[in-house]
């Protein structure tokens, strides 16, 4: 138990630090470039979590779980801080007090993101290392919706006359909210939705659309690589959405996994 506790905790930081490190650069290239003190705010974020990366590769899955602990403490305390500072540039953006290239929808998704970020580290330092069938629906609302968005980001940061793609990307935008209404219809039926044929059948539809998703993210990361198509995407977010849809079905895994255990 303290092995699973030090090596969830690891992998969950491993994955998220990463992902604000570039939140922190993907917000720092949005504002005009007289922004200065907001740009040198989000890339003093970039050697925060940079530092945090450093001192995870000190620890390891045999590492003193209190240490362990400790760490999970300090590194909340950073994203409590990132998601202050995304939720902040969010009200100067929509309150037209700056200019900047990235969608508010992109910034309230960045900060969602941090916001369960912080979350899992404060449920994991509460020792809520397996998912309860509640936590596996409200996930999979969580999850949905920041594919919905990706999908949503992809389709408008394509140049316009990449129609194909952009109708690709406004298709599985539609396949998500339809797929995130359905999970929140499941969330309200609960607890009586919480039958495991319930959930196994959601689970695998959700992961049959994910998959796909992932495979698309995929195709456009490598093709914005080789320059092959026209955007304004940033090769560095289409890696980052693709990450974030494998992590995604990572989790479907995990979920799956965890209902045959505990219902043969
Ligand atoms: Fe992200
Ligand atoms: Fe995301």
């Amino acid at each position: 138990m303290a092995n699973e506790f030090v090596s969830r905790s690891l992998d969950e930081i491993r994955f998220w630090s990463r992902i604000m490190k570039e939140h922190s650069l993907f917000l720092s290239l949005g504002f005009s470039s007289d922004d200065i003190k907001l740009i040198d705010e989000a890339k003093q974020f970039i050697t925060v979590f940079e530092r945090i990366e450093e001192q995870l590769n000190r620890f390891s899955v045999s590492s003193d779980p209190q240490q362990v602990k400790a760490f999970n403490n300090q590194v909340y305390q950073s994203v409590a801080s990132i998601w202050a500072y995304k939720r902040k540039v969010l009200g100067l953006t929509l309150r037209c007090e700056v200019l900047s290239n990235n969608y508010p929808l992109l910034i309230d998704h960045t900060s969602r993101e941090a916001a369960y970020f912080a979350n899992r580290l404060k449920e994991l330092n509460e020792g809520k290392l397996v998912p309860l069938p509640e936590a596996i629906i409200q996930e999979n609302v969580f999850f949905l919706k920041i594919m919905a968005d990706h999908a949503k980001f992809i389709g408008h940061l394509l140049d316009p006359s990449e129609r194909k793609l952009v109708d690709q990307a406004r298709e599985f935008s539609h396949d998500f909210d339809q797929l995130m209404y359905q999970a929140i219809d499941l969330d309200h039926m609960k607890p009586e939705s919480e039958t495991p044929a319930l959930l196994g059948q959601f689970l695998d539809q959700n992961r049959v659309s994910v998959v796909s998703l992932r495979d698309f993210k995929k195709t456009a990361r490598d093709l914005i690589e080789a320059c092959r198509i026209k955007s304004n995407i940033h090769p560095l977010l289409a890696d980052h959405v693709f990450r974030e849809a494998e992590r995604f079905i990572e989790i479907i895994d995990m979920f799956e996994g965890h209902l045959q255990n505990s219902h043969g």
